[in-house]
């Protein structure tokens, strides 16, 4: 469904992205692993139609529809399908929610921008939203601001999901949280995202939440994929020395 060849990407005189091919499929999760500054969210973004690259291109195929280049639709389309059928959920949730708005209020604000426009139902799937996340839905009409961080990346990941997009991007959504918080918020996004089939790709510099979630696994050093496959084949038996020295300083840890 997504589908990316020769991508580049420079910040200035930085090469963040050169020469990457990505491919996913309907209902798949892909992990996006390397170290901090090796291109990981560049790549998210170039793929999300955020970031223009300077070389390549990124087609999405909507279920029995054409084939279109992110980066050559109309913002409206872009808009659209960001609006409704994609999400992206961001490392820190301040960054996707209002603060000044109900925990209900956020998660009702996207599926009215999706068109929704009943208020009785939009209040009731927001209410069965939170509870999908665990958030007790006696704090519907409080303001995020009074919630714990891991509260807040599960009321971001309701507000992105109450559309019922098949493609999903996610930019760390475990990473800042403590061990036990990232443990139970892994478990909801798996077994959502499983629910739901949803295709994911999933930034993480994480291996064991690679492991936990996607099927298959990017390996990026310095702007370059340097190893993908199936995650379980990448992980057991890396091939690339860097891929090897990723999972080799996990295990010493
Ligand atoms: N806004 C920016 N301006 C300049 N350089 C940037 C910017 N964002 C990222 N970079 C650089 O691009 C490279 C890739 O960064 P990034 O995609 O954020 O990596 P990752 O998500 O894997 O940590 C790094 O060298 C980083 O310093
Ligand atoms: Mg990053």
């Amino acid at each position: 469904m997504l589908s990316a060849r020769g991508l580049g990407f420079r910040f200035g005189s930085i090469t963040a992205l050169e020469a990457v091919d990505v491919d996913l499929w309907p209902g798949e999760v892909l992990a996006v692993v390397g170290e901090s500054g090796s291109g990981k969210t560049t790549l998210l973004h170039v793929l999300a139609g955020r970031l223009r690259p300077d070389a390549g291109q990124v087609w999405y195929r909507e279920p029995d529809g054409p084939r279109t280049e992110v980066h050559a639709m109309p913002l409206p389309l872009l808009r659209r399908l960001h609006r409704s059928d994609w999400g992206f959920v961001e490392q820190d949730p301040r960054q996707a929610l209002r603060m000044d708005v109900s925990a209900g209020g956020n998660v009702g604000e996207r599926l009215m921008a999706a068109g929704a426009r009943h208020y009785g139902r939009i209040r009731a799937e927001a209410a069965r939203w939170l509870a999908e996340v665990e958030i007790d839905v006696a704090r519907i009409d409080d303001r995020p601001t009074t919630f714990s961080g891991g509260m807040l990346q599960r009321l971001q990941i309701a507000r992105t999901l109450v559309t019922e997009p098949r493609l999903v991007f996610m930019d760390e959504p475990t990473g800042g949280l403590d061990v036990s918080v990232q443990a139970r918020l892994l478990d909801l996004i798996r077994t959502l995202v499983r629910r739901l089939g949803i295709a994911v790709v999933l930034v993480t510099h994480d291996l064991a939440v690679a492991r936990l979630l996607a099927a298959r696994i990017v390996v990026m050093q310095r702007g370059r994929v340097v190893e993908d496959g199936l995650t379980d084949q990448v992980l057991d038996d890396p091939r690339h020395p860097y891929t090897q020295l990723l999972v080799s300083s996990v295990l010493a840890t």
